[in-house]
């Protein structure tokens, strides 16, 4: 136990085990070196790594792993009588790296984990584990990478009611778009481009398609709405359909296009709150605060009912960041500061409902590939009058392709989603769109 008359370096340590060594765990062992005593000081204790594991042993890492214990099988590390907590800096919602959080919570160790995938899925299992067990979980790398929006939203914001939590939370996807809109590149050149730069992973699925941002927004959305975290109903859209032309588009409408990940508490007709959770790519006006995010930086706005509108900014992946915020959760736990995972316990969490989709109001970009031909925008607009959705701007840009076609884009007054939903189902089979037709939101402002 810490002792206020003792001095931190003298304390007894909070002894850590470090499963997985790669980006993040040499990033956290480089971390807790350089900076060792501050986060004496500011800890209490000392913190010292005991034990380390990876896959492969003979890989230079670059690090100095002699004073540390070796288990070629993870699981140990948990087992070892002298560890405090454990980091799980492996990755993968289940496999290996799930066993582990299990096996260490279950015997009362502390878990830190950089995880979103694991967390978005069984959160609440391991968060149950951990109260079960008085064992501290902590999850704050595994959102947004080095900006402290989990201590943020569980803390800071505890407060205020949240209306909104909304932000840009995939490095990749925002390096990505901001390169399309800096190169007038294609999407297919940009994440070629991107992954040769090691801005994406050789296969980028898990981030181009949103599932990434899916993952940091579930967990957000538990902790700022104290809600159960419901990952299967988050709607995803990623941004491969996005063209060079779109973004365009949007700049000459005065908007830029971000991957954006948001969840709002809405109530029905009844007054029942449900939860919205999306992650799409949208139109976001140049003079809103998340327009001039760019490159893989990742961003957070909170709207609580008395701080009003909070941004949070900065890198949202590497080395350093990440392992600052795993650092940090191992300072609070050095300091006995642990609360419950998810900010409030899991039995009192809300179940809140996905809202119905369809009812809510928003403005939409509608892009249409049709052919250039006569009657064709006649046609369109026949069809968003008929479906009531009442058209703002429309653009006819650029030249017709190769193959003849030309691009329409418009921007819809606030109207029910369901009404472009009517409008598009109106438009199918139509022989002048060429192509499936590219549907945005427009974040309000
Ligand atoms: N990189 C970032 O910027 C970042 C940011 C936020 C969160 N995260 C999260 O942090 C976690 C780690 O990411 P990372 O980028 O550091 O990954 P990484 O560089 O690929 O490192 C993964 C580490 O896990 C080890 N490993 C993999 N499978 C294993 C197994 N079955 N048994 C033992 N060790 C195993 C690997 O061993 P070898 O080295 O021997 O192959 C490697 O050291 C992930 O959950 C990720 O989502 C990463």
């Amino acid at each position: 136990m810490s002792n206020d008359s003792q001095s931190p370096q003298a304390a007894a340590p909070l002894r850590i085990a470090i499963a997985g060594l790669g980006t993040v765990g040499a990033g956290v062992i480089r971390l807790l070196d350089t900076n060792r005593e501050l986060i004496a000081a500011r800890a209490g204790r000392p913190i010292e790594v005991v034990a380390v594991s990876a896959r492969d042993r003979g890989k230079d890492r670059g690090i100095d792993l002699s004073a540390f214990a070796w288990e070629d099988d993870m699981a140990a590390l948990a087992r070892r009588a002298e560890v405090d907590v454990v980091l799980e800096l492996v990755g993968g919602s289940d496999g290996p790296a799930l066993a582990l959080a299990r096996t260490t919570l279950e015997s009362g160790k502390g878990l830190v984990t950089a995880n979103k995938a694991m967390i978005a899925h069984h959160g609440l299992e391991l968060a149950e584990n951990a109260e079960a067990n008085d064992a501290p979980l902590k999850f704050e790398a595994a959102v947004a990478g080095g900006i402290p929006v989990v201590k943020a939203l569980r803390e800071g914001t505890s407060a205020n009611a949240l209306t909104r939590i909304y932000g840009i939370l995939n490095g990749t996807c925002n390096y990505i778009l901001s390169e399309m809109e800096q190169t007038g590149a294609d999407f297919g050149e940009t994440l070629a481009e991107a992954q040769r730069l090691g801005y994406a992973e050789a296969d980028p699925t898990f981030d181009i398609e949103g599932i990434d941002a899916a993952h940091k927004l579930a967990i957000l959305a538990a902790i700022g709405f104290g809600a159960r975290v419901d990952f299967d109903a988050v709607r995803v859209t990623g941004i491969t359909q996005v063209r060079a032309a779109d973004i365009a588009q949007a700049d000459a409408l005065g908007f830029v296009i971000r991957l954006i990940a948001q969840s709002d508490v809405e109530t029905d007709a009844a007054g029942a709150p449900h939860l919205l959770q999306r992650v799409r790519p949208s139109l976001v006006a140049k003079d809103h605060p998340l327009a001039p995010v760019d490159g893989p930086t990742n961003a957070v706005v909170a709207e609580g009912n008395f701080s009003g509108r909070l941004l949070f900014q900065g890198a949202g992946a590497g080395d350093g960041p990440t392992a600052s915020a795993v650092v940090a959760d191992l300072i609070d736990i050095a300091r006995e500061e642990v609360g419950a995972p998810f900010s409030i316990p899991v039995a009192r969490l809300a179940a809140l409902p996905p809202t119905e989709s369809g009812h809510r109001m928003e403005r939409t970009y509608l892009r249409f590939t049709v052919a250039d031909r006569p009657g064709v925008l006649a046609e369109i607009t026949a069809a968003m009058r008929d479906a009531d959705v009442s058209i703002e701007s429309l653009i006819q840009q650029g030249q017709a392709d190769d193959h003849g076609n030309v691009l329409v884009a418009m921007v819809t007054h606030e109207g029910p989603e369901r009404n472009v939903t009517a409008a598009l189902k109106l438009l199918e089979g139509s022989e002048s769109l060429t192509a499936a037709p590219l549907v945005l939101p427009i974040l309000p402002n």
